[in-house]
């Protein structure tokens, strides 16, 4: 019986360590070296050659972020308004937001990076110390790993001139008006925007000070699919507490959006067994997508 797998079934198989027998190779591939698909819209990826892409260069803080405030300052109300307010106003708000202890330890709020045209959302837990210094989520070894794993099925956070620039839905709803970097594009977030002390746990204060963030994010950019990884974000999203192994290949929805939960990339790294579920879950959100009527992909 012959294995079949295409480019992105050998990236994936490789980011999970599986190492793929193939035919006339004489001996067993290492699917590390296999091609990643550059992009899932592209039907004709199978073939392609390319290498797994690196996670992208640390992206300087957006100059429009205002200086945290100081080590000493204490907790004061949310910003208004937050559930009407544009991609500036918002990031402007998390910037300069107190509602919660963790803005006196933060170098800078942790917003969210990617295309505001992606039609994937993938929404992890908190920043940790490297994403506070850079200011960008998921840029430590959870992130490398995240990005091979979103690469695997032909998604990548686009770090370009667009990613800030396409913040009018309009634009993203007309079909023509998409470039194809847009659409394979996935946004990144997070459940809190600033580093909790040590890498601890978020705190329920600390997740429903942020909540609206997030709600907001979801809402402006209107994606057709969200990855919910790990625990907290799960729980926040979808106000449960059971746990991601009972939630986990079944569709839940947020906003009205599809919603597949998976494990956090932090946790995989520690699990490696794990990785093959969460390879599971995200070929289920890969099949749920390309199941959207074409003009809503
Ligand atoms: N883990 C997360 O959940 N988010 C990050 O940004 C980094 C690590």
């Amino acid at each position: 019986m012959s294995l079949q797998l295409d480019a992105r079934q050998r990236a994936m198989l490789a980011e999970m360590g599986v190492r793929v027998w193939l035919p006339g190779a004489g001996r067993a591939a290492d699917p590390a070296a296999a091609p990643a698909p550059a992009a899932a819209s592209s039907a004709s990826v199978q073939d392609a050659a390319l290498p797994l892409p690196s996670p992208p260069a640390p992206r300087a803080a957006p100059t429009h972020q205002s200086a945290p405030p100081p080590a000493s300052a204490a907790p004061g109300p949310r910003p208004e308004g937050v559930a009407a307010m544009d991609w500036p106003a918002l990031q402007a708000a998390v910037a300069n937001c107190r509602a919660c202890g963790l803005c006196a330890g933060r170098t800078q709020a942790v917003f969210g990076v990617g295309s505001r045209g992606a039609r994937w959302m993938v929404v992890g837990e908190a920043p940790g110390e490297t994403e506070d210094r850079l200011g960008q989520p998921f840029v430590g070894q959870a992130g490398k790993l995240l990005d091979n794993m979103l690469a695997a099925i032909g998604l990548a956070r686009h770090i370009d001139a667009t990613t800030e620039t396409i913040a009018d839905s309009a634009s993203q709803t007309s079909a023509g008006g998409q470039n194809d970097q847009q659409k394979s594009g996935v946004y990144i977030a997070n459940v809190l925007k600033c580093r909790p002390p040590g890498n601890r746990n978020p705190q329920p204060d600390e997740v429903a000070q942020c909540e609206p963030f997030l709600r907001r994010q979801v809402a402006l950019l209107k994606p057709r699919i969200m990855l919910a990884m790990g625990r907290f974000a799960v729980q926040s999203l979808l106000q449960t507490t059971e746990p991601i192994g009972r939630l986990r290949g079944r569709v839940h929805s947020y906003q009205g959006v599809p919603v597949i939960v998976t494990y956090h990339p932090a946790y995989l790294l520690r699990a490696l067994p794990e990785k093959a579920r969460a390879w599971q879950d995200l070929c289920l959100a890969l099949k749920v997508f390309e199941q959207l009527p074409p003009d809503n992909r």
